[in-house]
């Protein structure tokens, strides 16, 4: 087995024991990839097959790689995030029969793209993204790989997106699956998974209590709402900026302020991002803050917060904690960015990024994905499809045995009644 990781660490054993120490705890919290694992193994579905994965590489990630390759898939994976990789999990991983993971954390351009090359060198028959790199390197670097992939599994809303704009061009050539837009992901992960974890990481990196701070979320999208009433839940004021005018009249019916970010820059002591877009706090909104700003982003990419020219309007910069960059003006106001602007829940030191409860669902529908890819593959043309609703409540399904929740079924009548017109007054 290669062993990239290893190198970097001064102790290889103790690395792999730590990271599999992290992966068994969640292994007992996913009860979804638990039972879909004990499916595979007897049937070995993805026999034959070569999974290429660039997602977040920490434990719940590293339990659905495990899983995959346990369905008898050959699995080679990297991070998809600089900052987001578990070192010792990427270990771990690498060691588990039939995986091999280049993921390392703290990796400059090259290194990171050299890893998702390395990666497409197993020469996947299925990709696994969490924000399309992997999609965009096979068809812009490697598309004689196109022939023989069945397909892929997106995680994330901004790899939808961009999957969606590369569909509208007419230039994806194989199918994927838009995870992220099932209701088991995004109403649970985006939601829960990004408000607890944002806030616990914002928490835990700077020592600070949520309790008495205005708090701006920017976005009131699903990662929004989120990180909106996880904040009010622990008492801080909350303001929401947003462009779109349904969505801001939402978080005005819930009971936020929602103001343009020109007037809440001057109101907040966090700022936490969650739009999927770029620029939305800008110089302006520098200009009018107050000292002690913590400046934090959950959205995909490191562009919602310009970082470039809070470095030029900056008379100093200093590293106040571990993972917090404060950033000294002129007028000796201290603005604070966590994470260097990146994904706050995976990024600082100190991120454990989603509950795993919440990731065991998000995987249970990317383990089903990949599962219908092989046996249905022929059935999707070239573009992104939902996923089909059926694969969603199998995993939804699994999730409430799980709990030991159960619930009612439509009666023969009722199923009737549902799907006709004729009954009226
Ligand atoms: P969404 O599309 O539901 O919400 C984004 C919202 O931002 C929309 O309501 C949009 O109108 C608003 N928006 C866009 N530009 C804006 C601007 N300049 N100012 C204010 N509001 C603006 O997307 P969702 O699912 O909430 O995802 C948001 C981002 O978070 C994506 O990049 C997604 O990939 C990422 N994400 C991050 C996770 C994490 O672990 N931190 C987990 C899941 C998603």
């Amino acid at each position: 087995m290669t062993d990239p990781i290893s190198k970097q660490l001064g102790d290889v054993e103790a690395a792999r024991e730590s990271g599999r120490r992290k992966m068994d705890w969640a292994v007992q919290h996913m009860p979804i990839l638990g039972a879909l694992r004990a499916s595979f193994e007897a049937d070995q579905p993805f026999a034959g097959e070569t999974i290429g994965m660039a997602m977040h590489v920490e434990a719940k990630t590293a339990v659905l790689a495990e899983v995959l390759a346990a369905g008898g898939a050959e699995v080679a994976m990297t991070g998809c995030n600089p900052l987001s990789t578990h070192d010792d999990v990427s270990a771990a991983l690498d060691a588990v029969d039939g995986v091999t993971c280049y993921a390392k954390r703290g990796v400059d351009d090259e290194e990171y793209y050299g890893a998702m090359e390395a990666v497409l060198a197993h020469e996947p028959t299925i990709t696994v993204d969490d924000g399309m790199d992997l999609v965009a390197m096979v068809h812009e670097d490697y598309p004689e790989l196109i022939d023989t992939i069945v397909g892929g599994a997106e995680e994330t809303t901004t790899g939808v997106h961009r999957l969606r704009a590369m569909d509208a061009d007419g230039e994806l050539d194989y199918p994927v699956f838009a995870v992220n837009d099932t209701p088991m992901k995004r109403l649970f992960d985006n939601v829960h998974g990004t408000g607890e974890s944002s806030l616990a990481s914002i928490a835990m990196t700077t020592n600070l209590s949520w309790a008495g701070k205005t708090v701006v979320v920017a976005g009131y999208g699903y990662c929004g709402k989120g990180v909106a009433k996880k904040a009010s839940g622990q008492n801080a004021d909350v303001v929401v900026t947003e462009v779109e005018p349904r969505r801001a009249l939402e978080a005005h019916m819930e009971g936020y302020d929602v103001l343009p970010m020109a007037d809440a820059a001057e109101e907040g002591d966090v700022f936490i991002t969650t739009t999927g877009n770029r620029d939305v706090i800008v110089e302006e909104h520098f200009e009018r803050m107050q000292d002690g700003v913590l400046l934090a982003n959950a959205g995909h990419f490191d562009v919602e917060i310009d970082l470039d020219t809070l470095s030029e309007m900056a008379a100093d910069t200093y590293e106040a904690r571990d993972g917090v960059q404060a950033y000294e003006m002129e007028d000796g106001r201290r603005l604070n960015v966590l994470a260097e602007g990146r994904l706050v829940n995976l990024a600082t030191p100190v991120a454990l990024g989603h509950p795993v409860e919440v990731m065991d669902q998000s995987f249970g529908i990317q383990a089903v994905c990949v599962r219908e890819l092989v046996e249905n593959g022929d059935a999707y043309d070239a573009g992104v499809h939902d996923v089909p609703d059926r694969l969603d409540k199998e995993v939804a399904e699994i999730k409430l045995a799980a709990e030991g929740v159960e619930f009612d079924s439509l009666t023969e009548t009722q199923a009737e009644y549902m799907d006709s017109w004729q009954h009226g007054t």
